[in-house]
């Protein structure tokens, strides 16, 4: 997720923007720019890499602009690089715009503009928006004050996806228009000035005072004023609200970790991830991918390889491309793989999947499958990073970044694109209808589920404060909910420090159940409705031998069995992880708070793990 920062006042803007995205370096981005307008005309300092090497850039100095945007970017359509660094400007130069989200439509407007005569020198879906506010602007005969915030308005109505954009123009060069949707904005009053920016700790030294944007509100700043608008323009009133957050707690969104915060923006991440790829009635779409149903039939296996929670992710995805596309599917660890010599030649298509696309292990094995002939697929939460520069093809979560050590929205975001990515592969084969159908319909619906999932907060807090100080826990399910035990058992282990353990929950008598007496933990994940008698039963055999139970369910299972019930919304099978992990992940994040230890950054682990 990219930043942004505005200024409007009496002060040079430059070192406001730049301070304010120093502020927003924490987030993670790639590139970073700023635009300001001085004698009527809009200048633009932009470039690949950290915010401190636009001090470097030529004429920087020179900008004496009191009006301005500023952005860090987080590559998401083209690469890092200073042509798709924002701000980005119209052909005639007219405007200037900084844009956070994802336009999912942008392909079919920027051939609307390209037949309209408009050049693109990007490959962003931003630079359409500046180009869409010159047609409405140019298309305009009227001259009043309301012209640009018009033009806007009407680009903006044709957009579909998420956005928060800032708009200058040397046509107004006293004025700035923002608006918003799906993506955050907060305008900060000061003293004959007004700050903008996506994150309020950017702009929380100049300010406490804070005008919240709701969505489809559009603003029109001068230095002196900020007149609010609908989605209408018709003008409305908006209330200043004083933030009492200090600089830290602001950087989390009031969230006191990171993981806390990245655990409640998975509606959002999955929401991006899906993006246009996905509708209930049309075909699914991966712009970067051009398989054909020749192909797809000649495939003798599909690798999905990948270390710690993006092989768990795999391991999801290896029950839907089976059963879906019926495609014999392995999943490997990527340090066992590239050691062990898997049969691999032209007919394998190989699938990475990294959150950072740097994980040393991920590349070798990447690189040994190409060697030995294989197509190779990568799936990053991170555009341009090593596994996407060296795989054949490459699509992408869009998680936006994790900084908490411990995935959790990069896992479900992975879950997410791996199932689209099923559901592309089944309909160029042309089979299992109505489970794609399915399918569609229950990835759609997945943000709103989660949204209630989340709602189970407290009840896990006061599971997660009984089995804080144990030392020993046990994840149990079956078929896809063994991999949820996987992970859960992973997530426990990484920032609680607790030993725990994951197991098929058939395999218990065959060895795990001599380690249960009395008083340990057990938590059993049930969503599969074929299999969910099994696992009760299973879970009946530590009950009698004295275990405490905590249930993830989606199914109807007698409550008065187990010590505490977690109800999940229902969904497919396939996806159900999604929900099922979520009580999970907050399990382990409460417990590791009742220790008092550090969890966004656990002891001896590294985000991300560049040497083998
Ligand atoms: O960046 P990657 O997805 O390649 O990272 C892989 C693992 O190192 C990572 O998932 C690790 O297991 C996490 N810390 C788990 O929370």
């Amino acid at each position: 997720m990219c930043g942004i920062v505005g200024y409007i006042g009496t002060k040079k803007a430059s070192p406001i923007l730049i301070n304010g995205l120093l502020r927003l370096e924490y987030r993670g981005y790639d590139s970073a720019g700023i635009s300001t307008i001085e004698n009527n005309s809009i200048s633009i300092m932009k470039d690949k890499g950290r915010v401190k090497n636009l001090y470097n850039l030529s004429g920087i100095d020179d900008l004496e602009g009191t009006i301005g945007i500023a952005h860090t970017r987080w590559a998401t359509h083209g690469k890092p690089s200073k042509e798709n660094s924002h701000p980005h400007m119209d052909n005639s130069k007219t405007f200037s715009v900084v844009h956070n989200g994802i336009i999912e439509n942008y392909n079919e407007l920027k051939k609307f503009l390209i037949k309209e005569g408009y050049i693109f020198y990007s490959q962003t879906d931003t630079e359409i928006i500046p180009n869409l506010i010159h047609y409405y602007y140019s298309k305009d005969n009227k001259q009043d004050d309301l012209k640009l915030l018009r033009s806007i308005k009407n680009a903006c109505s044709k957009l579909k996806g998420s956005f928060a954009i800032e708009v200058i123009s040397k046509d107004y060069p006293d004025n700035m228009i923002v608006v918003r949707k799906d993506s955050p904005l907060v305008i900060g009053k000061g003293d004959n000035e007004n700050y903008i920016s996506s994150d309020i700790p950017a702009i929380l030294s100049f300010t406490r005072e804070f005008y919240l944007l709701e969505d489809l509100e559009f603003v029109i700043l001068s230095r002196h004023d900020a007149k609010f608008y609908d989605k209408d323009l018709n003008s409305i009133n908006k209330r200043i609200q004083t933030i009492e957050w200090n600089a830290s707690s602001a950087e989390k969104d009031g969230f006191d970790d990171y993981m806390l915060k990245e655990i409640y923006e998975q509606p959002t991440a999955i929401r991006e991830t899906i993006g246009a790829k996905l509708t209930e009635d049309s075909k699914c779409e991966f712009d970067e991918l051009d398989f054909t149903k020749e192909y797809l039939q000649s495939i003798n296996k599909i690798y999905l390889v990948a270390c710690g929670t993006a092989m768990h992710a795999g391991l999801a995805g290896k029950n839907m491309i089976e059963h879906i596309c019926k495609i014999p599917t392995e999943v490997d660890i990527a340090s066992e793989f590239r050691y062990r010599d898997p049969i691999i030649d032209n007919k394998t298509l190989c699938v990475f999947i990294s959150q950072s696309g740097e994980t040393a292990d991920t590349i070798a094995a990447l690189k040994l499958s190409k060697e030995k002939g294989a197509k190779t697929l990568a799936i990053s939460n991170v555009i341009g990073s090593s596994i996407t520069r060296e795989a054949d093809f490459s699509i992408y979560t869009h998680a936006g970044p994790e900084i908490a050590v411990a995935s959790t929205k990069a896992y479900t975001s992975q879950v997410v694109l791996l199932s689209i990515l099923t559901i592309y592969f089944a309909e160029i084969l042309k089979i299992s209808e109505k489970e794609v159908k399915s399918l569609k319909k229950a990835i759609i619906e997945l943000p709103s589920k989660i949204e209630k999932t989340l709602k189970c907060t407290e009840k896990i807090k006061k599971f997660g404060h009984r089995i804080y100080q144990e030392k020993d826990v046990f994840f149990l399910g079956r078929g896809v909910d063994e991999t949820v035990a996987k992970e859960s058992a992973l997530k426990l282990k990484e920032i609680s420090y607790i030993h725990a353990e994951s197991y098929p929950a058939g395999e218990l008598k065959h060895g795990p159940i001599a380690l249960i007496e009395n008083n340990i933990t057990v938590i059993s994940i049930m969503t599969d409705p074929k299999l969910v008698e099994k696992t009760v039963s299973n879970i009946q055999e530590v009950i009698t031998r004295g275990a405490k139970t905590l249930v993830v369910t989606n199914q109807k299972i007698d409550d008065k069995m187990f010590d505490t019930v977690i109800h999940i919304p229902e969904t497919n099978s396939f996806v159900s992880p999604i929900l099922s992990v979520i009580p999970l992940q907050l399990l382990s994040y409460y417990i590791s708070k009742e220790k008092g230890l550090d969890v966004d950054k656990p002891r001896n682990l590294a985000k991300s793990v560049t040497v083998e």
